[in-house]
């Protein structure tokens, strides 16, 4: 027999079924039928209670700091895959077997152009424009390019030629941004490059200075996108999966989490990290003087990078990126100051009692923005890595969502606080 709770109100009563997760036996109650039983909703700001899916994608245990793609330890996935066999694996749920990783790669080369009358908004936006401004107008400007992927209800097919043109294009999109905004010429995509080398020429390379691939470089770059590639129903996700409930086009739902990732409380925190090291660096680098204005509950500063909604014990990204971090910078012979002050504000917070009783640690944020400076992509661009690294994720669950027949609209409730009933007063009559 299935497990249930009984939730009692007063004179009435209501069984609501246990859901129970495969892995973890983490336990939800489905209070489905509550509204509609007993009159009451739940309320719980910033769902930090609420389960809004069931998703077979990734698994993540905040307690104990582990964080699988479709059941593989992400340790070994930074280790032994690449970001584009991550993304198959994401998107169609295994590893893919040799022909099909040629035949994924292979795809990506046929779509990795973008159309050439796209290349004019570049020239409309000004020079001072955020790079995740552009791109995810860009990516919903893509529904007009290609109309053919507008469907409300694509085949599978459709679905998987979408995926790999979107995650095809939008590293050429990013790579052309960056160079309108340098004002340089773009750099097109090469047929011979896989992608992070293609992706590194089209943003580095230039007609008098053609980039020199450095291995540890591509190395990073492929960790760092893998381990940005899916994190179950984060913020920018759950944005996705709410767009796609509409049954809006992928487009259009990857534009909505491209901007929700933007924030500096999510995926905009890696360029946080990087200004408010570079402040403290300022302003004389006292570690003490910002981790006590990071408890002071009358001053805004928070330490970014720092603290995550599921994570309470550490994050298993940011232990990776960490090592890759110091190996590349020592493998490039480069000191960078930053790096230094950020050992040592994680070092004082980890043994202050404020930051130890709240389980803060330092997130995927606290030192990637090292390995992007290490490699030369510039600040502003730092979310930008962010978004390209979790397309294969948010493809996979807006996949997952559209398939789903259990979907609903995505459509919360609310508690009024308002203004009681009163009546219009014409503006003369108003005081
Ligand atoms: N610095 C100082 N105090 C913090 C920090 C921080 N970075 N993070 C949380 N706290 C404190 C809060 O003030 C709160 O204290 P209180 O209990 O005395 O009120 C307590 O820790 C709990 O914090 P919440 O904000 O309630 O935690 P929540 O789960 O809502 O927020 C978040 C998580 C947004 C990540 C938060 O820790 C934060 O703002 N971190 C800095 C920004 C950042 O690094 N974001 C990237 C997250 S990873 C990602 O999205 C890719």
């Amino acid at each position: 027999m299935s497990e249930t709770v009984k939730i009692n109100f007063g004179d009435k009563e209501l069984d609501c079924p246990i859901v129970t997760s495969t892995e973890g036996g983490e336990k939800a109650i489905d209070i489905s039928k509550l509204r509609s039983s007993t009159g009451y909703i739940t309320m719980d700001p910033g769902f930090s209670n609420t389960g809004s899916c069931k998703s077979a994608i990734t698994y993540l245990d905040g307690d104990k700091g582990i964080l699988r793609y479709r059941g593989i330890p992400i340790e070994q996935l930074a280790q032994q895959s690449t970001f584009v066999e991550t993304s198959y694996l994401l998107i169609y749920g295994k590893l893919p077997n040799q022909k099909e990783l040629e035949d994924f790669s292979e795809a990506f080369n046929e779509h990795s152009m973008i159309h050439e009358d796209m290349k004019n908004f570049f020239d409309s936006y000004p020079s001072s424009t955020h790079p995740m401004a552009s791109l995810s107008a860009m990516i919903c400007s893509m529904s007009a390019y290609y109309p053919e992927f507008v469907k409300d209800d694509p085949t599978k097919e459709e679905i998987d030629r979408i995926a790999i043109q979107m995650l095809s294009k939008v590293r050429t999109i990013c790579a052309f941004a960056y160079k309108k905004s340098i004002g340089e010429p773009v750099v097109y995509p090469r047929y011979d490059l896989k992608y992070v080398p293609n992706f590194l020429n089209m943003m580095f390379s230039s007609p008098t200075h053609p980039y020199k691939l450095v291995d540890e470089v591509v190395h990073a770059m492929q960790v760092l996108l893998i381990l940005h590639a899916d994190h179950e129903q984060n913020c920018s996700t759950s944005t996705v999966r709410m767009v796609g409930s509409s049954r809006a086009n992928l487009y259009a739902s990857i534009s909505a989490g491209i901007c929700a990732l933007w924030g500096p409380l999510h995926g905009g925190a890696n360029q946080a990290v990087i200004e408010m090291l570079q402040e403290i660096q300022k302003d004389g680098g006292n570690v003490e003087k910002y981790i006590a204005k990071a408890k002071d509950k009358n001053d805004n500063f928070r330490l970014m990078g720092f603290g995550h909604r599921v994570y309470k014990n550490f994050d298993p990204r940011a232990k990776i990126i960490k090592k890759c971090a110091d190996d590349l910078l020592n493998k490039l012979g480069i000191n960078d100051p930053l790096l230094d002050l950020a050992k040592r504000m994680e070092a004082a917070a980890l043994k202050d009692e404020y930051f130890v009783e709240r389980k803060l640690y330092p997130n995927v944020d606290f030192y990637s923005g090292i390995i992007y400076r290490a490699t030369g992509i510039p600040l502003n661009m730092f979310p930008v890595m962010f978004a390209i690294g979790r397309m294969p994720g948010w493809i996979a669950h807006w996949k997952e969502m559209i398939q789903d027949p259990t979907t609903k609209i995505a459509r919360p409730f609310q508690i009024y606080t308002g203004e009681n009933k009163h009546d219009y007063v014409p503006i003369e009559k108003r005081s």
